[in-house]
């Protein structure tokens, strides 16, 4: 139902059931927010929002309220503005004063209230609690200090993740952010996906910076410095650099690593490619003995990790594969080095990854050859932007580059893998091959590119029909669960991303981005996809290459030993 309210004195359209804010966001006015967030149920926490109401006594928070006909709304009076600005100046008193040493120095959402308030001077001085600094998770720090208690991260890590690792813990001033028994999140139900990360409006919840490492790496001369890039990666940064949103900046990103000195630079979309070989060869391989069936996709580690702590039972069901991130380390220390006659100790392998979880994964201890990690370090999206500002690259001043060999050549199906249903769609491509020895005719599957949370897409190879599911995302993934558990799930492959979007929309992208940026990077990914001549991984002819130089056949005795892993049951306090 329709219906008018009059706002600042104007009139505006409402419908009934939505909240003060949505009517007002509808109707471009902005009324600032901390608590709020789009999805997550409101809860009033912060009061930033609050707005003046004719007939109410008290200013009522405008993110829970909902609207009402012929309501009589003050979005910014005096009464309005006074009590938004005390309110800042109360989470200002007790936070921490260092500002221009924090990890969100210029991105962040208190700061910038306090720039939109005017607020020039500490009139309120509060008790600044001391807190310990977690710094057990190799992917997340906490630093309750500069927690607002919001209460973004807890309602994201529950009704959108899924976890439920944070909640508050103590009452009253007391009150913090943390996990079950305030246990350091290392040793908790974090699987280190970083959506806290993305939503938390200061530094109370950053990634663990390795910044400094790899500098230290960098200036180290004995060890070739390698890297690689992930899929998302290179269609996720451009604004960075003022340049278009979503905009695939993969060869600028090329030159600008070499600049700074890194010795060579390869393309995660290789090792994707690698990672379908090896799939569809396994895929084929349960479905021909019909056992562990549907075969789960292990490609991002805060679903594996989270298989590990919540389903043990069902890992013989994921794949065995390692992700690309770790089958390009695996390859660089074992084939790459030997090639270029290097001991694997003399690579130090580094990752761009637009994820928090591959700093966990690269570090896990499955995840080494001979006692050497497959990659050394893993830093984010966010991270290499700030290295490219740090050795002062001006990006819109280079010529862009290509990726070294003998891995430079991808196919537009590796390059999928940065968006949900991504990886089953080109699996499904090479799947088909490998079955019929023909390709598709038409190897774009567009069901698999929706925004739905879950996707079931029926491929007909040949005398079969392949039965593909995706998660895209956790909320949706606990029913989807317990129908593999009970056996009544009708599939053969699931593909499983903790982020919603795939990792286009990963916990260590740049802060800032909109759905409609998120959406831009996927639909960059799919343009490639329109345009490239080699879509399937089975027709890049350095894949080919590597298989008969090294590799031999997917599945085979060297690719069990370097590219697979196994899983087992992980013990953490609920
Ligand atoms: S990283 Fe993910 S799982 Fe861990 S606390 Fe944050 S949202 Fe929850
Ligand atoms: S850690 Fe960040 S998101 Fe969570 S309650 Fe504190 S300020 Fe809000
Ligand atoms: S944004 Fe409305 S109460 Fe916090």
């Amino acid at each position: 139902m329709n219906f008018e309210i009059e706002v600042n004195n104007r009139t505006l359209p409402a419908h009934k059931g939505d909240t003060i804010l949505a009517t007002l966001n509808k109707n471009g006015i902005k009324v600032p927010t901390l608590c709020n967030l789009k999805g997550l149920s409101p809860t009033g926490a912060c009061r930033i929002c609050v707005v003046e109401v004719e007939g109410i006594q008290n200013l009522v928070t405008s993110c829970s309220y909902p609207v009402r006909d012929g309501m009589k709304i003050q979005t910014h009076s005096p009464r309005v503005v006074k009590a938004r600005k005390t309110l800042v100046e109360l989470l200002l008193s007790n936070h921490p004063d260092d500002c221009l040493y924090c990890e969100r120095n210029g991105n962040c959402e208190l700061q910038d209230l306090s720039v939109e308030l005017n607020i020039r001077e500490r009139r309120i001085s509060g008790k600044k609690t001391r807190h310990r600094l977690d710094l057990s998770s190799p992917s997340v720090v906490r630093d309750p200090a500069k927690c607002i208690l919001c209460g973004r991260c807890v309602r994201t890590c529950d009704e959108i993740q899924s976890v439920a690792t944070l909640e508050f813990l103590n009452r009253g001033s007391n009150t913090i952010v943390g996990t079950t028994m305030n246990r350091d999140l290392n040793f908790s139900s974090c699987i280190a996906c970083g959506q806290c990360v993305m939503v938390c409006p200061t530094g109370a919840l950053h990634e663990h910076s390795n910044l400094d490492d790899i500098q230290d790496a960098l200036n180290n001369k004995s060890h070739k410095v390698v890297l690689q890039l992930g899929p998302a990666v290179t269609v996720s940064l451009a604004e960075e650099f003022g340049l278009k949103s979503g905009k695939d900046i993969n060869g600028l990103l090329v030159a600008a690593l070499r600049k700074i000195g890194f010795d060579f630079v390869f393309d995660t979309s290789f090792s994707a490619d690698l990672t379908i070989m090896e799939s569809v060869a396994e895929l084929l391989e349960r479905f021909k003995a019909k056992e562990n069936l549907p075969m789960i996709s292990s490609c991002c580690p805060a679903w594996v990790k989270y298989a590990e702590q919540f389903y043990p039972d069902l890992l013989p069901l994921l794949s065995t594969c390692k992700s690309p991130q770790q089958m390009m380390g695996s390859i660089i220390k074992n084939y790459f080095a030997q090639n270029k006659g290097l001991k694997s100790s003399e690579i130090f392998s580094v990752s761009v990854m637009p994820c928090l979880a591959k700093k966990f994964e690269a570090q896990r201890p499955e995840m080494t050859s001979k006692g050497l990690s497959d990659v050394d370090l893993v830093l984010s999206t966010r991270e290499l932007a700030k290295l490219i500002r740090l050795y002062g690259i001006d990006m819109q001043a280079i010529e862009p580059q290509l990726a070294d060999n003998p891995f430079g050549t991808r196919s537009s199906a590796g390059k999928l893998f940065a968006s949900s249903g991504g990886t089953a769609e080109s699996i499904a491509r090479t799947l088909y091959n490998s079955v019929t020895n023909k390709d598709m005719l038409s190897p774009k599957i567009n069901e698999f590119r929706s925004g739905s949370e879950l996707k079931k897409v029926d491929i007909k190879v040949g005398e079969e029909t392949f039965k593909f599911i995706v998660a895209n995302g956790l909320t949706e993934l606990k029913e989807l669960l317990q129908s593999v558990r009970s056996g009544e799930v009708d599939a053969h492959y699931i593909e499983v991303m903790a982020c919603k979007g795939g990792c286009v929309n990963g916990g260590g992208q740049p802060f800032g981005a909109n759905d409609k940026d998120v959406k831009q990077r996927a639909k960059t990914i799919f343009e490639l996809d329109d345009v490239e001549t080699i879509k399937c991984a089975h027709k890049n002819p350095m894949i080919l290459n590597l298989y008969q130089d090294f590799l031999e056949k997917p599945n085979g005795e060297k690719s069990k030993k370097l590219l697979h892993v196994n899983y087992s049951q992980r013990d953490v306090l609920l």
